[in-house]
């Protein structure tokens, strides 16, 4: 039986810099967003607190896709049907977004965005409860830091933005997801202002870095995977 990672001491987890430590607290900031949205406010800083959980949900799903559920699937039994499970979730909730995105002015904006917040929060109860538990009984607490670290190095240059028309699974979502990881951050820096060309180099750096940093990630999950 799966022991939840909700409730469990940190160092039952691995420690701080675990995967199974860092998704609980990427969570937990997460829900606090999501509260302080539907507890209202002036449009414009509950659009800048939107854009927010839009950044945070999507790198830090892509980094799962690429990162955990691959992993996940040769070491947990069924590990095929439960990672088939959340890349649903993150399939539905990638749609949800993008309406929202294309339809600012839609009068259902605001139920669409609740609908996508109760999607979320059952995406981190299967996560916490059902898939991460099977890491922490698979791997020493090494092993789990190496995987956070891993994880955390992906999404640090991962999409920011739903993109539903992307594999869920590697190598496509890599392939696919990587240089719209340079048009979101393109996107991301819009409002700030300066020389083009500066602008222009930080995406290009981010463009070559980030392919190398998530093909090679990709390549080396693979490659413990069968250790
Ligand atoms: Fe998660
Ligand atoms: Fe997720």
């Amino acid at each position: 039986m799966t022991i939840s990672i909700t409730r469990r001491a940190p160092a039952a987890l691995g420690g701080s810099g675990s995967i199974l430590m860092r998704q609980r607290r990427d969570h937990a900031r997460l829900d606090t967003m999501m509260n302080r949205w539907l507890a209202g406010g002036a449009d414009e800083e509950l659009d800048v607190l939107w854009q927010d959980i839009v950044r945070m949900v999507f790198s830090h799903a892509f980094a799962e896709e690429t990162v955990l559920w691959p992993v996940l699937r040769r070491v947990a039994p069924h590990g095929e049907e439960l990672t088939g499970r959340v890349e649903e979730e993150h399939q539905a909730i990638s749609d949800l977004v993008a309406r929202v995105e294309k339809s600012p002015d839609d009068p259902r904006r605001a139920e669409w965005i609740q609908q996508a917040f109760t999607l979320i929060r059952q995406d981190i109860r299967d996560e916490e409860d059902e898939l991460l538990p099977h890491l922490r009984d698979a791997f020493s607490d090494r092993r789990l830091r190496r995987i956070g670290a891993a994880w955390e190095t992906v999404r640090a240059t991962a999409p920011t933005r739903p993109h539903p028309g992307v594999p869920r699974r590697p190598p496509g979502n890599a392939v696919r997801g990587v240089p719209l990881s340079v048009l979101d951050r393109l996107r991301d820096l819009a409002p700030v202002s300066g020389p083009v060309a500066r602008r222009a180099s930080l995406v290009a750096f981010i463009a070559a870095g980030g392919a190398g940093v998530i093909f090679r990630v990709v390549r080396a999950t693979r490659r413990h995977g069968r250790d």
